[in-house]
């Protein structure tokens, strides 16, 4: 099978703290090959109390996402021998683990920037030319929430409910993924403003298996300004 190498040659020497790359996603790079880093949260594990435990959230950070980061790297290690031997059943066979990990790590950077607490912002509804695009397609923020809740809680199994913006349409959009799908999957042109975990890790230690209550409450920590801010800079 025709094999074209790339040299690394470049990229040779850079060391996991040297060669860091602010991406946004934790992004370092060891031997020429990029890895991935658990991004801090940029609050407390408690400050969401009392709607989401410290618990759930210091679980959720330090054993799921960094799980996630974790498989994530060694399946982007693993790829990469497995390219530099031109191994291509074992190219494939990684497919499905990067989209697992990689999904798992990417939805869960932005869901942490989708909440903040209460004295930070929290809860305060979106403003400007989201605020407006709100009313415009969905009549009301208590409407768009009730939909958003109601797709959250139908859906079956693990996954997560987004609010997308179609960069092409220019229009909102509710969307769910399954397991760790990213929203990207769903096409490159949608762009996630809130994406809510409904995994049962994200809730179970303190709503059991009503994961209504869950969506109900998270709205009390939804960081609006982060998804006016993205919808702003991603659709002026
Ligand atoms: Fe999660």
């Amino acid at each position: 099978m025709a094999l074209r190498t790339v040299s690394r040659r470049g990229l040779a020497g850079l060391s996991r703290n040297g060669g860091g790359l602010g991406l946004g996603l934790g992004l370092v790079t060891v031997r020429g090959l990029k890895t991935f880093t658990l991004p801090d949260l940029p609050y407390d594990y408690g400050a969401l109390v009392p709607y989401i435990s410290g618990e759930i959230m210091q679980l959720h950070h330090q054993k799921h996402h960094q799980t996630y980061v974790t498989n994530f790297n060694n399946a982007l290690e693993h790829l990469d021998q497995a390219m530099a031997k031109g191994h291509s059943p074992t190219i494939v066979k990684l497919q499905s683990a990067i989209k697992f990990n990689g999904g798992g790590h990417i939805n869960h950077s932005v869901f942490w920037k989708n909440l903040t607490p209460v004295r930070e912002g929290g809860g305060e509804p979106p403003k400007g030319s989201l605020a407006r695009a709100v009313e415009n397609q969905f009549g009301s923020l208590d409407s768009l929430i009730q939909k958003v809740n109601v797709e959250g809680a139908a859906l079956q199994g693990s996954g997560w409910v987004w609010l997308a913006l179609d960069k092409d349409q220019k229009r909102l959009s509710i969307e769910t993924t399954f397991n760790q799908d990213p929203l990207v999957a769903k096409g490159s042109s949608y762009v996630p403003l809130l994406g809510i975990d409904v995994w049962e890790h994200a809730y179970y230690l303190q709503y059991k298996n009503v994961r209504p209550d869950y969506l109900k409450n998270i709205w009390k920590v939804i960081n609006w300004k982060y998804a006016s801010d993205v919808y702003e800079k991603e659709c002026p």
